[in-house]
């Protein structure tokens, strides 16, 4: 058994969570409810991120202090993704004692080790993106090139980040590990920045007290992005529970939006190494969710809100349309025509098509009572073939394969009883193989798609009359030919999905 950790960014509290903050939380849960099928021990760490400017000024906007603010909005994250049946093992704050006291220890670490300097920073700054920017980063006019706005000038006595002396470590760390970032794109996008030269950061602010105190120099605040990244370590016990620490770190996967690299694959890395701890094993980045062609955002004024989308359309079709229709690594446009299609072709025709099927049909050939499956079908082979293209999907991080080989599967079955039209046929064995082998696809698809549609899968696997939940099975074992074991009432039930009239 191996352990998997897997993280969301930590996102902030500026607003409620919108759709591209769903897209990362899913995505996460998917990769970690798998990971739980295959047996892995699995820690899923999401949370907010509570400090620094942006926060405190849109505290300010609504005249309320930081704390307050950041108490009414932190929860609204935690229960969106209870909305959306999101796993995670724990939810962090930044806001919390437990992560104050890991900053502190973790940066007075790195000043310890001789990595930290104070000096004057002059710059211009985003407060939406909560970052300097250098004059070769930005649009024509010294605009953001994320937000669009014009930056703000500061200057400030900080304490620096001796980033620059990390180029050759995080080059060679590279080079000596192929596939710490996923995709490829975005791992040579990272290591040519490296490759670029890097300069020292500001990581304190004087500006603003807002964060969490520099433990050596209480005039400054930590700078929100070195809080923020530590959250990963202060969940699995850095400096408070060593053992633990020890047990999770660095196996550790961080699932991120494409701009936030630099923060991940270089800071980050480099932290670690100054911190004198090993680096995080993967960073798997992607792409963004698209409105009219701009990334979607708090700010967008066509904001939606993942629980409009769950009542319009339902949690699991919700998660699987942004697990299906959005590669990871790759941006899409995000419509609701997009939804509907995907609902009606995969889940209403597909899906939901076969499983009302087989149940009418098993009612009225078999007395209700499911057939053991035939074990010479033409399906069994497919079948062992989607189930190895949904481990390499899963672990080359391709949700989107992993379920599109399992709706081969799906369509492969329907096509079996269009031609077989056991509907038609008398009562008996040849029946009986044809029914039995098509609940035995559903069953293996029931914990194919645990990491997709975790209810649907419960609510497939009841239906086809097994015990239990789907999401205890382990595979590969359980996705062996002929789990299903015949003799169980099949109920029929009203339509799992609905087709869609829009
Ligand atoms: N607080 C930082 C992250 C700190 S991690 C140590 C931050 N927060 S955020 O609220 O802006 O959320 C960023 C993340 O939300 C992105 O990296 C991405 O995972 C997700 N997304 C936000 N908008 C998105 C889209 N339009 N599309 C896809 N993902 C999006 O940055």
């Amino acid at each position: 058994m191996s352990r998997y950790f897997i993280t969301t960014p930590i996102y902030y509290v500026k607003d409620a969570p919108h759709v591209g903050h769903a897209y990362t939380t899913v995505n996460a849960d998917a990769l970690a409810r798998w990971h739980r099928l295959v047996g892995d021990e699995v820690f899923f760490l999401t949370g907010t991120d509570e400090h620094g400017q942006k926060v405190a000024r849109a505290a300010e906007e609504q005249g309320m202090s930081p704390l307050a603010w950041t108490d009414a909005l932190s929860p609204r994250f935690a229960e969106a993704w209870a909305g959306l049946d999101i796993s995670n093992d724990d939810f962090i704050r930044t806001t919390e004692p437990r992560h104050a006291a890991a900053v502190q220890q973790f940066l007075s670490r790195i000043n310890d080790n001789g990595h930290i300097y104070k000096d004057t920073y002059r710059g211009l700054y985003c407060v939406p993106c909560e970052r300097y920017y250098g004059p070769d980063e930005l649009l024509p006019g010294n605009l953001c090139p994320d937000h669009r706005i014009p930056l703000e000038e500061l200057e400030e006595d900080n304490y620096f980040f001796r980033l620059s002396s990390f180029q050759q470590p995080l080059i060679d760390w590279y080079e000596a590990n192929a596939d710490i970032v996923l995709p490829e794109s975005k791992r040579n996008e990272a290591l040519s920045f490296i490759k670029g030269g890097l300069n020292d950061i500001s990581i304190t602010r004087t500006s603003i007290d807002w964060g969490v105190r520099v433990p050596w120099d209480e005039a400054h605040v930590f700078y929100v992005w070195y809080d923020a990244l530590i959250n990963y370590v202060t969940a699995i016990g850095y400096g408070q529970d060593d053992d633990r620490f020890a047990e999770w770190w660095p196996s550790v996967h961080h699932l991120i939006g494409k701009e936030i690299i630099r923060f991940h694959c270089v800071w980050w890395p480099a932290m670690c190494m100054a911190a004198g701890i090993d680096p995080p094993a993967q960073v798997q980045v992607h792409g963004w969710l698209l409105l009219g062609g701009d990334k979607m955002s708090n700010s967008s004024v066509n904001r939606i809100t993942p629980a409009d989308l769950a009542d319009e359309y339902g949690v699991d079709p919700l998660r699987y349309h942004l697990l299906r229709d959005i590669p990871l690594g790759s941006d899409g446009e995000f419509s609701a025509e997009g939804i509907s299609a995907r609902y009606n072709a995969d889940l209403a025709n597909t899906l939901g098509n076969l499983l009302s099927r087989v149940a009418t049909v098993v009612g009225s050939k078999c007395g209700g009572v499911g057939p053991a499956p035939d074990g010479g079908s033409r399906l069994a082979g497919i079948a062992v073939d989607v189930l190895a293209e949904a481990v390499a999907a899963w672990d080359a991080g391709a949700p989107h394969l992993a379920l599109e080989s399992t709706w081969r599967l799906l369509r492969e079955t329907n096509a079996e009883l269009e031609s077989a039209e056991p509907w038609k046929a008398e009562p008996g064995p040849e029946v009986d193989a044809v029914l039995g082998s098509a609940l035995e696809v559903l069953r293996i698809v029931s914990i194919l798609i645990v990491p997709a549609m975790p209810s649907s899968a419960r609510e497939i696997w009841r239906r086809i009359g097994l015990e239990g939940d789907p999401a205890d099975q382990r595979l590969p074992a359980a996705g062996a030919w002929g789990g299903y074991p015949g003799g169980r009432a099949v109920e029929k039930g009203a339509p799992l999905f609905p087709r869609r009239k829009d």
